[in-house]
């Protein structure tokens, strides 16, 4: 069959718009379905010793902490959180739990806030949860603690890094990240990113 001009009229916006929907609906799976889960054990990066916080101010389940971890490229900002339960990566001492994430999205380098009013939190993040978990203001990102940081809403698809905890006395400290450290890896500095 020969076509003439006139078929592209119709052939190339047909084109345009197949290519558009066929890209649009891979994006939308991907960013619904195919989230990557956090390694069970993450890999460490050994790190600066960082007091993190003492263990009273974590007294509560769900009470947390935001902190800096200094890294070569500049203070990395991050969460430290008392969980109702143990979670990989995360540490636990006498019945009580604790793990700490870097607080940089994995989308696109946002700051992450913890969210610990879940009621107000399905408002502005239009994502229900029954429990506290960091939400991301740029794209509505959300990550869920008790999944050990996993990227459960929005765009982001993989979790946020986790930070290594030790307890020495009654303080807690930061000893290391865990690799990879999205997204600021492919950054070089974290100038580049919106922290
Ligand atoms: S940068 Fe966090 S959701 Fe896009």
């Amino acid at each position: 069959m020969k076509l003439g001009r006139r078929d592209l009229i119709w052939i190339v916006p047909s084109g345009i718009a197949a290519t558009f929907f066929g890209w649009f609906g891979w994006r939308t799976v991907k960013i619904q379905f195919l989230k990557s889960n956090p390694s069970g054990e993450p890999t460490w990066k050994e790190g600066p010793r960082q007091p993190v916080a003492p263990l009273s101010e974590l007294d509560e389940v769900w009470s947390f902490r935001y902190f800096e971890y200094p890294l070569a490229a500049g203070k990395l900002p991050c969460t430290v959180l008392r969980l109702p339960g143990p979670v990989p990566g995360g540490l636990s001492v006498q019945g009580r739990h604790y793990a700490a994430w870097s607080r940089i999205c994995t989308h696109q380098g946002c700051t992450v806030d913890y969210v610990k009013n879940a009621e107000a939190g399905a408002i502005l993040y239009n994502y229900r949860s029954d429990h506290p978990f960091f939400g991301c203001k740029c794209h509505f990102g959300a990550f869920d603690p008790v999944q050990a940081g996993k990227a459960v809403f929005g765009p982001p698809r993989y979790p946020l890094p986790r930070i290594r905890l030790e307890l020495e006395g009654e303080m807690l400290y930061a000893s290391g990240h865990e690799v990879p450290l999205r997204p600021l890896e492919s950054l070089r500095t974290f100038g580049d990113a919106r922290v």
